[in-house]
């Protein structure tokens, strides 16, 4: 029932959000509806038992020889990306465990130089996600014991993360050692999605935190590649974080550009929702 109401929730909000119509299931009867339902439950936990049995806590499960593998920096990046579906799936219990573990294992003061964008998305993603929803009764998922462990570690993530953007066009490089900052030989060209797909979590960090650091950054960016559009009102691929020049010219909607467009509408609503805070 909690989880149920949860669902519900999800779904207005989703609504409001997006200012979407209501979806009429038109065609799926509410037997097919269940059992479908049951499918996606059943393959959620097949997968995640599976990574939790055979990888974890490395960050993923190899498909076929079933070992597991540090792909991104190391901290059990598949556990971070199923704390939201747990809690949506109504799994009480091992949302509260992954939490509590999380909280106590995870660290971020490690000599690994990872993705900003993939980081940003998946681990900061995740873990706010997973906290607004640890501390807030309306979920249905609320931790008892819970004290900001989540929200703690996020802003440890996002401040070692922010050597990134210390370029002259505001546009971060696209790797960053969380212990270092940007290594010396580190590519200053970067896609148009990984420069400019950041601000929903940085700007809800800022929001939670009260500081506005992590929202200025990252809409400096978006308006440091905005600024660099064409006359046609387009944006390339790639570009030179230093020299703001196109590195590859194509504009479109696929592959390293689709979702700079899809967080300026993300965060326009942000924005609307509650004020900016810049
Ligand atoms: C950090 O990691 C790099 C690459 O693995 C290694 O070469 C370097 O020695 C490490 N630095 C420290 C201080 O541990
Ligand atoms: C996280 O908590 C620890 C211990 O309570 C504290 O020392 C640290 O400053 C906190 N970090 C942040 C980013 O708030």
């Amino acid at each position: 029932m909690e989880a149920f109401k949860f669902f519900l929730q999800s779904l207005l909000v989703f609504h409001l959000l997006f200012l979407v119509q209501p979806a009429h299931a038109d065609g799926v009867a509410p037997e097919e509806a269940r059992q479908l339902r049951d499918e996606v439950r059943g393959m959620f936990y097949h997968a995640f038992d599976g990574y939790m049995e055979h990888a974890f806590p490395l960050d993923e499960l190899r498909p076929l020889s079933c070992e597991g593998e540090d792909s991104l920096g190391g901290y059990a990046l598949t556990l971070i990306d199923s704390l939201d579906t747990l809690a949506l799936l109504g799994d009480q219990e091992r949302f509260a465990s992954s939490v509590e573990w999380i909280g106590k294992n995870l660290q971020f003061d490690i000599n690994k130089t990872v993705s900003v964008f993939e980081t940003t998305i998946r681990v900061l993603g995740g873990l706010l996600s997973a906290h607004l929803i640890a501390s807030d009764y309306a979920t249905g998922m609320r931790i008892p014991s819970y004290d900001n462990q989540l929200l703690n570690l996020t802003e440890d993530l996002a401040r070692r993360l922010l050597p990134a953007f210390d370029t002259p066009t505001g546009i971060p490089f696209g790797s960053v050692n969380l212990m270092f900052g940007v290594d010396e030989h580190e590519s200053k060209i970067t896609s148009t999605a990984g420069g400019g797909t950041l601000t929903l979590e940085f700007g809800i960090l800022s929001r939670l935190t009260n500081d506005p650091i992590f929202e200025q950054v990252t809409k400096n960016a978006v308006r440091g590649l905005w600024a660099r559009r064409s006359k046609l009102n387009l944006v390339g691929a790639h570009i030179n974080v230093f020299t703001g020049e196109w590195t590859q010219k194509d504009a479109g909607i696929g592959t390293s550009i689709d979702s700079f467009y899809e967080y300026l509408l993300k965060v326009s609503n942000m924005n609307q929702n509650s004020g900016p805070v810049m």
